[in-house]
């Protein structure tokens, strides 16, 4: 099910967007830009980010709403004893995300490589973050300025509220525990826009859209923050 307008490449203008989207709703950019085929994606395959990487630190968040705990270890580690399924009843708090944080200059590589969505909004420069997850994990909801997510491998479920429609949640539960808890019993005006994105699709959220995520399988993933 998705609920959120989905442009491609051959049907918006940087003018239409601008105009539709950017200070309005979300969309979901397909085909714009070519991430699947390029470079990057070869560099996210696990055994040639494990060649790389294996020896940087890096800086991992607990996932809760107000991102309270910084852990600092090596990749490898990461990806072997920290990058799997989520089990439901675990919390948020309790939950270590690799997300954001990111050295530039050790992960210059694949930076270099990503090709950024094309339009921009007038006076924001972009800020990337990168990250990795496991099945079933997630951010919880929380809002920031105007950006966008892109998946370079795996699927990302993602729901979302206007700035003055806060969702309920619990600040220190997992996305999987409010889908699983929460969702059901919404009702239909309160149900969030929602979407999965797949690679070759880009998802834009506006300025202060309250917003969570949930990774469907193991995901590599780019966001692009325009502040
Ligand atoms: C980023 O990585 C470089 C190269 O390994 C290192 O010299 C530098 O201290 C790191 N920066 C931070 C903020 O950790
Ligand atoms: C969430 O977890 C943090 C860290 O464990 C704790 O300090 C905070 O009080 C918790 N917040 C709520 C609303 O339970």
């Amino acid at each position: 099910e998705c609920n959120i307008d989905i442009r491609d490449v051959n049907s918006i203008t940087h003018t239409e967007f601008i105009e539709e989207y950017a200070y309005a709703k979300p969309v979901i950019l397909r085909g714009l830009t070519d991430n699947t085929v390029r470079a990057v994606i070869l560099l996210c395959i696990r055994s040639n980010l494990l060649r790389e990487y294996a020896e940087k630190m890096v800086r991992l968040s607990t996932a809760n709403t107000h991102s309270y705990r910084k852990v600092d270890v090596r990749f490898e580690e990461f990806v072997k004893f920290l990058l799997t399924p989520q089990p439901k009843d675990i919390l948020g708090s309790d939950t270590l995300y690799f997300f954001g944080d990111n050295n530039f200059t050790e992960w210059h590589s694949l930076f270099e490589e990503y090709k950024a969505p094309p339009f921009s909004l007038p006076l924001m420069h972009p800020a990337y973050s990168f990250g990795i997850a496991g099945p079933g994990t997630g951010v919880p909801f929380h809002w920031h300025g105007p950006g966008y997510s892109e998946v370079i491998y795996g699927r990302k479920r993602w729901f979302l509220y206007p700035p003055d429609e806060a969702p309920e949640f619990h600040p220190n539960h997992t996305t999987l525990s409010w889908v699983s808890l929460s969702y059901p019993n919404l009702e239909l005006h309160q149900r969030p826009l929602e979407c999965t994105i797949r690679p070759g699709e880009v998802l834009y959220f506006p300025d202060r859209w309250w917003h969570a995520t949930l990774n469907l399988d193991t995901s590599v993933f780019i966001s692009t923050f325009l502040g």
